[in-house]
């Protein structure tokens, strides 16, 4: 009787350590591929990613049914088994929608502001993922914009929710995964409109967007760091959001930190004043990860803002080379945040930012 009450003591907390083990593992190395970057699905190294993004099907407007471009349906429809081929953990998530602009955002508000239109975008999700061997889907609305789209955005995530249950109940398979990719700072767009409680209880994880703060288009007189992870001067910062995030009643577990792999290129008033903040002449854009380290300028890491920057004659580039992504990556693995993601990998050099974030959350 002791021994056998002693024994099933053990066999329980033997258990109890094990879903805690399980549960503490639960975490996100994302990555985005996207379809028009050029990259071959063949050609991902799937092996620093938990989950990939496959961006981006289409919301058709006239029907709200999701859509796959014809030019796309081989890659898309392939996706799945190429990853798992290679690493049969990954999950792959469908994407949804994108960076369209202001256009392509008035689309999803319409979609969402009515219940026939939501049933027709989520029916057709669910039906398209698993036509296609997804293991979720991800909706990249950017971004509801109102009241009224925040409270369509909680009705739509509300419905998906209850839809993909009722379909893994039926169809005896694993539910699909739900995320959404979201405003990463109150500089891209309001966060506080964000329906906090309608995400934590309907979505299994989002994806902040916490890039693009300071651009070359938006600071081209001065060289800026895009997405620094601190910014004791100013406001915005990754920091910022995320912790906006958290505010919103969002679990920290349900929140991935986002990583650009690009930066914001400047021409330098002076070739000599190369540092954070210097005068510049003009922005030049965004250029990939990869196009800044073979342009081969010096790099510098500044670790009150968490940033790397380059500068090579007039050329001055803001972006995240290792020592920065490392850096966001043990934060979010720190404050007990779910993971990181990055938009995209093609942009990365020889996988180094990837593999640099994947070393840093560990396992
Ligand atoms: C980062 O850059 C700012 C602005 O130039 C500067 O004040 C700060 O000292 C730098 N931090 C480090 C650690 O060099």
């Amino acid at each position: 009787m002791a021994y056998s009450k002693k024994h099933s003591f053990l066999r329980i907390s033997t258990l109890l350590m094990v879903l805690h083990f399980s549960s503490a593992k639960a975490a996100i190395k994302g990555g985005y591929w996207y379809s028009d970057s050029g990259l071959a699905v063949s050609d991902i190294n799937p092996s620093y990613f938990t989950h990939l993004f496959c961006a981006f099907a289409d919301l058709d407007p006239n029907s709200n049914q999701v859509t796959i471009s014809s030019a796309h349906a081989a890659s898309f429809s392939t996706f799945t088994q190429t990853i798992q081929a290679k690493s049969s953990s990954v999950k792959t998530l469908l994407s949804i929608g994108g960076g369209g602009g202001s256009a392509l955002a008035a689309q999803f508000a319409k979609m969402a502001s009515q219940a026939s239109s939501r049933k027709s975008f989520i029916d057709s999700s669910i039906k398209l993922a698993r036509d296609n061997n997804f293991n979720g889907l991800d909706l990249d609305w950017e971004y509801p914009s109102s009241n009224t789209d925040m409270t369509n955005f909680g009705s739509l995530i509300k419905e998906w929710r209850a839809a993909v249950a009722a379909e893994a109940s039926s169809s005896g398979k694993p539910a699909l995964l739900l995320s959404a990719a979201v405003g990463g700072s109150d500089q891209i767009t309001p966060l506080q409109y964000y329906p906090g409680q309608d995400i934590a209880n309907n979505l299994d994880w989002v994806n902040v967007m916490t890039y693009d703060l300071f651009t070359s288009d938006g600071y081209p007189t001065t060289t800026q760091p895009p997405a620094p992870l601190k910014n004791p001067t100013g406001q915005f910062s990754v920091d910022e959001g995320i912790t906006k995030w958290i505010g919103l009643g969002v679990p920290k577990s349900k929140l991935a930190l986002g990583l650009p792999f690009y930066g914001y290129k400047w021409s330098l008033s002076d070739p000599n004043i190369h540092g954070l903040f210097s005068k510049a002449n003009q922005g030049l854009g965004a250029v990939k990860y990869k196009d800044i380290k073979n342009a081969g300028p010096q790099i510098v890491y500044n670790s009150t803002y968490v940033t790397n920057y380059g500068f090579k004659g007039t050329d001055w580039y803001g972006y995240d080379d290792t020592q920065s992504i490392s850096a966001k990556v043990s934060y979010a693995k720190q404050n007990g945040l779910f993971g990181y993601f990055s938009w995209h990998i093609e942009q990365d050099s020889n996988w180094a930012l990837s593999q640099v974030a994947s070393q840093a959350w560990g396992t």
